[in-house]
């Protein structure tokens, strides 16, 4: 099967505890590339958009906070069927429910600061993409 790619953010539970090493070590392990990174402070906007797909839900704009509340780290993850490999080593939404060995039950602190996001599709994946990186900053 031919490598695809994902999009993931390390949350700012994570950079805030110092764990974008070891929650990269995970992604490295699990046969993940990192085919681009970069560390930014996202702006109220960038997450409003981002998200914009949960809007109408209760925990939108808390959401929104916790993801301005400290630097993130975005990425292009590349591999053999890389959105689900992504999803397997990240664990469930909510770390009370993620399995052994996933990054969520590892070092998620509640189902909002929970360590990591990764797409949910391809398609999800090549908009997410499109949405923090242009081609060239994707080095594979
Ligand atoms: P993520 O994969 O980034 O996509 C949406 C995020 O909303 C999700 O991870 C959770 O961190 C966050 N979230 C906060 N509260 C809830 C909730 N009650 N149900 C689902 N997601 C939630």
């Amino acid at each position: 099967m031919a490598a695809t790619r994902t999009f993931s953010i390390i949350k700012p539970d994570a950079t805030r505890r110092n764990l974008t090493g070891a929650v990269t070590k995970m992604l490295e392990d699990a046969g993940l590339r990192v085919v681009a990174s970069k560390r930014i402070q996202m702006t109220r906007e960038q997450a409003e958009g981002f998200y914009e797909v949960h809007k109408e839900r209760p925990f939108y704009g808390e959401l929104c906070d916790f993801m301005t509340s400290g630097p993130v780290v975005v990425q292009v993850l590349e591999g053999e069927d890389a959105v689900k490999r992504n999803r397997d080593v990240m664990g469930a939404t909510n770390p009370s429910d993620a399995a052994d060995g996933t990054i969520r039950k590892s070092f998620a602190e509640s189902i909002e600061a929970n360590s990591v996001h990764g797409s949910d599709s391809d398609e999800n994946a090549a908009k997410e993409i499109a949405f923090f990186f242009t081609d060239d900053e994707i080095v594979g």
